[in-house]
């Protein structure tokens, strides 16, 4: 398949990702399926990219037109078979789980046409453990977005095992009808390239502040005024989910390590629900709407 004939992207999971890269590719002008497992979810999600879309209007950076064709060429679904019966591309962007993931693809295997190309938004799981849930591990890669999906340039694309080239050169040519600069991971290793250098700064940060040797704010200062990062590592932890953070980096440490082993604080917060921006509260308060550090 070349780029020119893909129209329909499906995209699997409304959530922070989901929603994103469903917003990127209706902008693209593509037609695009977002489909979860419950109404809510997609709902939720659909109303994401219109909180988005009306941001992106309000600054500048689209036109209202625009906007408003993108939202037109969104459907949410709940039925899979409803959702992927015409995609060229399905991107899948659920939990950041190897069995979640596994399951999905075997019901996606049965429901998408032989033709389908599947990309994998995994932050850190094996492309190649996932393809092989399908019958289609040639026409299968990585397609790994960064968060906010609408603002981040990077599209890491990688290479399972068994993916043919061709796939790769689709997907790379998709993420850059997006607007994106995709970027080839050769090596199917656990967290590919960003995320294993990111999320070990997320952790250090953690371990940090766990051994009250720095506060959360100081942390975020010296990261933000020293390091020259666009964020703190906290405030990025919470912008993209303190539990993803932490399945990325449990695995890294089950498949590479010692040296990965996360910050019990990172495990608390997940396990008290506090993930961040999506849930009110992570590393920092925003009921209030003002991110103001949690006491
Ligand atoms: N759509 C539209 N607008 C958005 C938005 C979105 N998705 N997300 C935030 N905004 C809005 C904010 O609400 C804010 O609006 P306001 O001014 O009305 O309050 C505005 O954008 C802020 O935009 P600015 O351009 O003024 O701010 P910045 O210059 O700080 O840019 C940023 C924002 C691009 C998010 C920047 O802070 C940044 O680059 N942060 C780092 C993000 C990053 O590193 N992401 C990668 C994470 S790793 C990852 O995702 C991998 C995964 O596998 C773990």
């Amino acid at each position: 398949m070349e780029i020119e004939d893909v129209n329909v992207i499906t995209v699997l999971g409304a959530g922070s990702m989901g929603h994103g890269i469903a917003e990127v590719a209706a902008l693209a002008g593509f037609e695009v399926r977002l489909r979860d497992i419950e109404s809510e979810l997609v709902d939720d999600g659909i109303e994401s990219i219109e909180w988005s879309l009306d941001k992106l209007t309000e600054q500048g950076q689209i036109e209202r037109a625009d906007a408003d064709a993108a939202l037109d060429r969104v459907s949410g679904h709940v039925d899979l078979a409803a959702a992927v019966d015409d995609a060229d591309v399905v991107i899948e962007a659920v939990p950041e789980k190897m069995a979640i993931k596994k399951d999905v693809y075997d019901d996606l295997e049965a429901a998408a046409p032989d033709r389908t190309v599947f990309a994998t938004n995994t932050s850190s799981l094996s492309v190649t453990e996932l393809a092989a849930v399908t019958e289609r591990p040639e026409r299968f890669c990585g397609m790994h977005f960064f968060n906010p999906p609408v603002r981040m340039e990077l599209v890491e694309v990688i290479a399972g095992d068994a993916t043919d080239e061709s796939t790769l050169e689709l997907i790379e040519d998709l993420a850059v009808e997006m607007g994106k600069t995709p970027v080839r991971v050769r090596k199917d290793s656990p967290g590919f390239i960003v995320n294993r250098i990111l999320v070990p700064l997320m952790n250090e940060a953690a371990w940090l502040v766990e051994t009250d040797e720095a506060t959360v704010a100081e942390v975020d200062s010296t990261a933000k005024y020293g390091l020259g990062l666009p964020m703190g590592a906290f405030e990025l932890a919470d912008q993209v989910g303190i539990d993803v953070g932490y399945h990325v980096l449990d695995y890294m440490h089950e498949e590479l390590g010692e040296r990965y082993r996360p910050a019990p604080v990172l495990e608390s917060k997940v396990e008290a629900g506090d993930l961040g921006k999506k849930t009110g509260a992570g590393f920092y308060d925003y009921a209030d709407g003002d991110g103001a550090q949690v006491p």
